[in-house]
């Protein structure tokens, strides 16, 4: 049949390069679902509201989970977008004076602003289970390592001593920050944009409250411009995407790090690894980098939403189609990325012998060293900081005798004169001690760390209950909708 949608006020059919050009047809596969969900929900409130007769309702509807059974390929790909050649399926079957009908008070702007936010939202919730089930993993790791020492580092720089358990919450305390981010913007996309029709409403006695409770949005965009119009919903997610990508990318390249012949302080699983075609002796860390690239492109999806939606006058313009593929390029990367992370994590070869033996070197004692000299003979920091300073010059292991003849020269006494004994400086120079001494909130002592840990345990508890609620609130709507729909069509 003709083309339902340009019969009317045009003739001239647009050229493959234009239709290619103008199409979303390949994008909409991300939406099929989501279609076929708020066709359905605005046909049963069209036939609450008296809109259209039972009989119309019961076809359209059975039409719609025919289409939605024979699946996206089915469609007429020369239509240029999803809703255009749904609605045009439909037509064929059950034939336009009831299929026809479905459409009334309704506009492909808030069809597709739905059906993104439906979508949208079916991933956040994904990307909630696999943050979770990293964070997971992290801080599972971290409570078998909560008395690895390895060396911490600042400018990359060997630092002080610390754990790998503390090293690890340190990125599990980032993701989850994440998680949250990604909550808080599952609250601003859980809203429903149906009945804006394109743009000014609808003369139609829609019921707006209706369907958004059978799409199972927590709450209407009321404002029917606004509706149809904003888009900050996305950009909103890219820049959570990018936040987490970025986060995941600096893990990325720890591991890149860490398993370089110089560090070599973990060895990733083969699966996540790759070789060179020209030198057989290679193992290259190529998932971690790709972690790190994919960062690139989640920042780069943000920046390309900004600038579509940056000047675009009210209400709907077609520039927006062109920034819907963006939102999912994103969130299928900052999705990927979090599953492979977490397997990255889960089976590394943790070399505990080398995170020992690095722990001290680069005398990474040294401000232990100086905060002992403070407590045992009541010098100021500075002066026992400048004392640890020449020594460490010196690169020498700090003997008593140096320490004093040092002493003497910055401060004019030694500070043995001053109670400062063999087994003070050599405790100070125990990276296990300086661990141990490291109790205060959110240090590294094991100690703390189990207290910590503790406390992220009960928060992942509460996190899984969350995400748990989520999903039941999602699925029980959607079961509501099919019942709904399944009485409908009977009748
Ligand atoms: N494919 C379009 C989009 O993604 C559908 C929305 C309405 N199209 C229109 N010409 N008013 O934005």
């Amino acid at each position: 049949m003709s083309n339902i949608l340009r019969r009317g006020r045009l003739e001239a059919a647009p050229d493959k390069e234009i239709l290619h050009y103008t199409s979303s047809m390949e994008a909409d596969r991300w939406i099929f679902n989501a279609d076929i969900a708020v066709d359905l929900a605005h046909t049963v409130m069209l036939r609450e509201q008296g809109i259209i007769k039972e009989e119309d309702c019961g076809k359209i509807l059975s039409g719609l989970l025919k289409i939605r059974e024979e699946g996206m390929e089915k469609l007429d790909f020369s239509y240029e977008d999803i809703h255009i050649s749904l609605e045009s399926r439909l037509i064929d079957m059950v034939g336009e004076d009831v299929g026809g009908r479905m459409h009334s008070g309704r506009s492909r702007n808030d069809e597709v602003a739905t059906c993104i936010r439906l979508t949208l939202r079916e991933e956040l919730t994904g990307l909630l289970e696999e943050l979770f089930a990293l964070r997971k993993t992290l801080v599972t790791l971290a409570g078998k390592h909560t008395e690895t020492l390895m060396p911490g580092f600042t400018h990359l720089q060997h630092a002080q001593p610390t754990t790998l358990a503390h090293h690890l919450c340190a990125h599990e305390a980032a993701l989850g920050r994440d998680f949250d981010r990604v909550q808080d913007a599952f609250s601003r996309v859980n809203l429903c944009p149906l009945g804006a029709a394109a743009f000014a409403s609808t003369g139609f006695n829609l019921n707006r409250k209706r369907t958004q409770e059978l799409l199972g949005f927590d709450g209407l965009l009321e404002n029917s411009m606004d509706a149809v119009s904003s888009r900050d919903f996305l950009i909103e997610c890219a820049s959570v995407f990018s936040n987490l990508m970025i986060n995941l990318s600096r893990m990325a390249e720890e591991l890149v790090i860490w398993s370089s012949s110089e560090f070599n302080f973990i060895e990733l699983d083969d699966m996540y690894a790759s070789t060179s075609s020209i030198m057989p002796q290679k193992k290259n860390p190529d998932t971690a980098e790709l972690m790190r690239g994919k960062t690139g492109v989640a920042v780069g999806t943000l920046m390309s939403l900004l600038t579509i939606c940056k000047g675009l006058p009210l209400s709907y313009n077609r520039d927006l189609q062109e920034a819907t593929p963006n939102i999912w390029r994103s969130v299928e990367n900052s999705r990927a990325s979090a599953r492979v992370m977490e397997g990255m994590v889960r089976t590394m070869k943790i070399h505990k012998d080398v995170l020992a033996a690095q722990s001290t070197t680069g005398f990474t004692t040294a401000t232990e060293l100086a905060d002992t000299f403070v407590r045992e003979t009541g010098i100021p920091f500075r002066t026992a900081h400048q004392i640890v300073g020449i020594l460490a010059k010196e690169m020498e292991k700090p003997t008593m005798e140096k320490i004093d003849s040092v002493a003497e020269v910055v401060l004019g006494e030694s500070l043995s004169s001053r109670g400062l004994t063999e087994k003070m400086v050599k405790e100070a120079l125990d990276p296990v001690s300086n661990i141990t001494r490291r109790k205060i909130a959110g240090g590294p002592a094991p100690e703390e760390m189990q207290h910590y840990l503790g406390k992220r345990q009960t928060e992942l508890e509460l996190n899984e209950q969350e995400i748990a609620t989520l999903k039941d609130s999602i699925d029980s709507a959607f079961e509501n909708l099919l019942a709904v729909v399944e009485e409908y069509r009977k009748a």
